[in-house]
């Protein structure tokens, strides 16, 4: 300590300055826990108390300083290491010595740990909550769109005919495995470390379900060493949050192809214009969604990377594991919400999209699943619209495209196209709608299948909703239930 920087209650002198004071100090990075760090705090007093660990008339004051030290805001902590040694600090400034009898039975090792996931389940669940808005959208507009033939890719070739909703279910489906990944690891990081103290426990009688029920966790981290240590939450929200970046990437780049293609249109307020180019009408925000998975992808891998090799049971490089998280969770919410207001407010060209929907000779599988359903076997079938292919146009009608169909048969078969099937047969085959309807297998594109596959989705979404919604619930519920009994000291 030095007259000019008296150090702080609880750091004393091994805090006092020098180069490392502002490598060492996570203050600034710690406002992202500053509400949860009072929670902790509130939740672990009141059981201080309860434990009769610390006397009701000391643990009123403390719960009286923290409020008071809420109400200041984290930019009032003076300067410190982090965040829980401030609030301390500035609890100990407000009350006198008995401020320090908050930090009995605990380290900052589990009070950390329990302000991450406190934190994190916050981030989780609004992420959650929007892929539900996004699978809405994608099911709102799908329904919209179940007869909109479009065209179909592999490769990015023309591949076989399908509908704009059957297209935006595939990716209602892939959101939806992001919704229950994120609620799953909503299940491992909503587990309470408070009470493992440094990582060896405590003599003290804490009561570490108490403290969990508290803060609304569902249940605790058993083994003290395990609790103080585990971030492999954190790289599972990250991993969570990639895995939904990465999807959304998906969606992104083909409205961005789509876009350039002319059968969609974003709307004006999802998209940019040139500063020099005045007829610009840029997917930028499509494209800063697809860049978002960039990081996301370099934030798991980052956490992963921190995480690695590390002994037990605590190290200071945790300290950098959890602010990158909390970041990458809130840009990739920000990227659902985005891409679910670009699909709900694009304009699918429907005439475009039908003109483009049998280039490439689309329907020829179609073609060649008619003549294996006409007894020809499939490999035979394929040889003989591989042939035709060669030949067929875009600017062919149907009927100059069934002769091809026909002459190319009997030139692997020796056996005219009517052996097998009607030319009419052949010439409806080869109109992209048709083609569409009959593959009704389940799953596939024919409206009928969509539309049941539409409800399921809804259905689908609102049980996502209702677990999100519990969990919510819940959260609040023991909000309201540390007001009431810190309402009871102070
Ligand atoms: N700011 C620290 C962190 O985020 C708190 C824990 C400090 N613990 C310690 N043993 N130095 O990890």
């Amino acid at each position: 300590m030095t007259d000019d920087d008296p150090g702080t209650a609880v750091r004393r002198d091994r805090f006092s300055g020098g180069p490392a004071r502002e490598f060492l100090s996570s203050l600034a990075a710690d406002a992202a826990i500053f509400e949860a760090d009072l929670a902790v705090d509130r939740a672990h007093t009141v059981m201080l108390a309860e434990q009769g660990i610390v006397d009701d008339a000391v643990a009123g004051e403390i719960l009286a300083a923290l409020a008071d030290v809420a109400d200041a805001g984290h930019g009032d902590l003076s300067d410190g290491e982090d965040v829980h040694e401030a609030i301390e600090t500035a609890v100990i400034d407000r009350i006198g010595p008995d401020g320090g009898r908050m930090h009995t039975a605990r380290s900052r090792n589990d009070e950390v740990a329990t302000c991450i996931r406190f934190r994190l389940r916050e981030d989780l669940l609004a992420a959650v909550e929007a892929t539900l808005a996004l699978r809405e959208a994608l099911v709102d507009v799908a329904s919209e769109h179940t007869e909109t033939v479009m065209p179909g890719y592999t490769h990015l070739q023309p591949a076989q005919p399908t509908t704009v909703a059957h297209y935006l279910l595939s990716y209602e489906g892939a959101v939806a495995r992001d919704t229950a990944r994120l609620l799953d690891a909503y299940e491992r990081v909503n587990r309470s470390p408070l009470g493992a103290a440094a990582f060896a426990g405590t003599p003290f009688d804490v009561d570490r379900d108490r403290t969990a029920e508290l803060l609304g966790f569902d249940g605790t981290v058993r083994n003290s060493m395990d609790a103080a240590s585990a971030r492999d939450f954190l790289a599972e929200g990250a991993t969570a949050c990639a895995t939904l970046a990465t999807t959304l990437s998906g969606l992104a780049e083909d409205l961005i192809i789509f876009s350039n293609k002319g059968v969609v249109e974003l709307s004006d307020a999802y998209a940019s214009t040139s500063s020099i180019m005045p007829q610009k009408k840029n997917p930028d925000t499509l494209e800063l969604t697809r860049g978002v998975a960039g990081d996301a992808i370099g934030e798991a891998t980052g956490t992963l990377s921190l995480l690695k090799g590390l002994p037990r049971a605590y190290n200071r490089d945790l300290q950098r594991a959890h602010a990158g998280v909390f970041e990458i969770a809130d840009d990739v919410r920000e990227a659902t919400a985005i891409a679910a207001g670009a699909v709900a407010t694009a304009d699918w060209d429907e005439p475009a999209l039908a003109d483009a929907a049998g280039d490439g000779f689309s329907t020829a599988t179609g073609v060649a699943d008619l003549l294996a359903m006409g007894g020809m076997p499939f490999r035979t079938a394929h040889e003989i619209v591989a042939t035709a292919a060669e030949t067929v146009s875009d600017d062919d009608t149907a009927e100059a495209a069934a002769a091809k169909v026909d002459e190319a048969t009997r030139k692997v078969t020796d056996e005219p196209l009517s052996t097998y099937v009607s030319r009419e047969d052949v010439e409806s085959a080869l109109d992209p709608a048709t083609s569409v309807a009959s593959r009704d297998s389940a799953g596939g594109p024919a409206p009928e299948t969509v539309a049941d596959d539409l409800a399921a989705a809804e259905t689908e979404i609102e049980t996502d909703a209702e677990a999100v919604a519990a969990r919510r619930e819940s959260l609040a519920d023991a909000a309201e239930l540390l007001d009431a009994e810190v309402a009871g000291y102070v």
